[in-house]
């Protein structure tokens, strides 16, 4: 018999992103699949995304996560910070084909999203398209690799 292994789903916001971040635990929540560490924050107070980023990127990075979400107001800020880390993919997605995409073509273990740009409807579309779509392999690996030989060539 299979054992069901839940996967760990690492969920950071800002203050921009704080009512998303909460629309889409409550979402996940429902779902029996996933499993939801919540890193912060927790309230709608002003506060610096990269604080909160780092501790969804550190939980990955010590695989005691599987994926993350990450949230801020454009999901600029969030990008920039989670894509400076070897190993981290992290995709801004705005509507669920690019969501597709990022699992499919880039492996994209985080995906990023912008509180002050798009809706929540489209934001759980998009979450279950990340979640649900597999990578494909083949020469995108090969793709993927090339970007962590570079980056360890260049000793970033
Ligand atoms: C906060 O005002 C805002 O700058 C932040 O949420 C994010 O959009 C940064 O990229």
């Amino acid at each position: 018999m299979e054992t069901f292994v839940k996967k760990k789903i690492v969920i950071a916001s800002d203050h921009a992103g704080f009512n998303l971040k909460e629309s889409i635990k409550e979402f996940l929540k429902k779902e029996e699949n996933y499993e939801i560490i919540d890193v912060g924050c927790y309230s709608c107070e002003s506060v610096d995304y990269p604080v909160y980023g780092i501790e969804a990127v550190k939980k990955i990075l010590k695989k005691e996560a599987d994926l993350g979400i990450l949230i801020c107001g454009t999901g600029i800020g969030m990008s920039i910070l989670a894509n400076r880390f070897p190993s981290i993919r992290a995709a801004l997605c705005q509507e669920p084909f690019s969501a597709k995409m990022a699992r499919l073509h880039n492996n994209a273990n985080v995906l990023v999203l912008g509180g002050r740009v798009i809706g929540n409807g489209i934001a759980i579309e998009i979450v279950k398209t990340f979640l649900s779509t597999p990578f494909e392999g083949g020469r995108h690996e090969r793709r993927l690799n090339l970007i962590e030989n570079l980056t360890q060539k260049w000793n970033l």
